[in-house]
């Protein structure tokens, strides 16, 4: 990276001192990676920004669903900071709160929603994460889905799961032991979905019909093809990967996971990672004895991840150094009370 901007990053930051604390999520460009006191998986992150409490600033590299979850965790004196606006992520996008509610008054009207606890991934925005808390409902990452599932089971026998199909379904049936029939797809641009109401009322987990744009290019081919050019592979997904891809892996997990799964694998070990290529190359560099590669031929960078680069960064600490806070993300009261009760009960979930 340029040694004029790393320079002034290191003043800006060593300036604001304990003032200003840094998180990385590990889909971050080395330039900007190399900042963050903390780096993590969206779990993970989400703690440390509320492990935080003296931090005046907390600078988010990560996109924009993450920053309002630590808007919603910090104190009100606590100012959260993106350095790019428009890090924003298309699987959020993909859930907008009237979309969900009408979806919910769909229930209503077949006398579902009794039955029915929704779940929301981390990644979706506030006002969605507010929905569930409201109607009695858990967020989770993908390093707990698992766990939000089963608390989630054991509040009702039905799931409204959003955004993520993928990791909906490839936890509901590659960990709770469901059939692919219990689950059914929700389609928010078709009258209930797309579905009949004898569907909606059979299906232990009706998906929401969003994914990420950037694990969603791994195919079943791309497993099937690094398996033959290296033999003895160990195929490890990130649980955004559609069901057949993630099926046919070895391994599957967050990417705290990921990292943690190849730091402890033995030399002369192969792996070819499907997940995004910012924290496959950073982890073929730093586990050198070990053959690390992406799981695909085709490149494939998170493009709103990486809009957080290191004149972003710059700029955002300078600012704040000045006595300026830019591009702050806050949550109103209301939203952010009710998000609250639903991340709560997420960190709350056992083990
Ligand atoms: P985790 O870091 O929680 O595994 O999530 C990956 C992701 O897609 C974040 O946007
Ligand atoms: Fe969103 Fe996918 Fe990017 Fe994660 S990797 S921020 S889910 S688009």
């Amino acid at each position: 990276s340029d040694p004029e901007l790393v320079a002034r990053a290191t003043a800006a930051k060593a300036q604001l001192g304990d003032r200003v604390f840094v998180l990385g999520h590990h889909y971050q460009r080395d330039e900007v990676i190399q900042f963050a006191d903390v780096t993590g998986d969206s779990f993970k992150l989400a703690r440390e920004a509320a492990a935080r409490p003296n931090a005046e600033y907390i600078v988010f590299c990560g996109v924009h669903f993450m920053a309002e979850s630590a808007d919603i965790l910090t104190t009100d004196q606590q100012q959260v900071v993106l350095p790019d606006l428009a890090a924003g992520c298309s699987m959020a996008d993909m859930a907008a709160l009237p979309q969900v509610e009408e979806a919910w008054e769909s229930l209503a009207d077949l006398d579902l929603t009794e039955g029915t606890v929704p779940v929301t991934y981390m990644n979706s925005s506030a006002d969605i994460k507010g929905f569930v808390g409201r109607h009695g409902g858990v967020v989770c990452t993908s390093s707990n889905a698992r766990r939000a599932l089963e608390w989630a089971y054991q509040q009702g026998q039905r799931v409204l799961f959003l955004p993520d199909q993928h990791l909906g379904r490839n936890t509901a049936v590659l960990e709770l032991g469901f059939s692919l029939d219990d689950c059914v797809l929700y389609d928010p641009h078709k009258p209930n979905g797309g579905l009949t109401a004898e569907q909606l009322r059979d299906a232990r987990m009706i998906l929401w019909r969003g994914h990420c744009s950037v694990h969603g290019r791994f195919t079943l081919d791309s497993v099937n093809d690094v398996r033959e050019r290296v033999p003895g592979v160990n195929v490890l997904v990130h649980p955004e990967c559609r069901h057949e891809v993630v099926r046919a892996a070895d391994f599957v997990g967050s990417t705290e996971y990921i990292i943690k799964t190849i730091e402890a694998a033995p030399a002369g070990s192969a792996w070819a990672v499907g997940t995004e290529l910012n924290l496959v190359r950073r982890l073929a560099l730093a586990n050198p004895d070990k053959q690390v590669m992406f799981l695909d031929r085709a490149v494939c960078y998170c493009s709103t991840m990486n809009r957080i680069d290191l004149p972003h960064l710059v700029w955002a600490l300078e600012e704040l150094a000045a006595g300026r806070v830019v591009n702050q993300i806050t949550v109103d009261a209301k939203t952010a009370h009710q998000a609250r009760t639903a991340l709560d009960q997420m960190l709350a979930l056992p083990g």
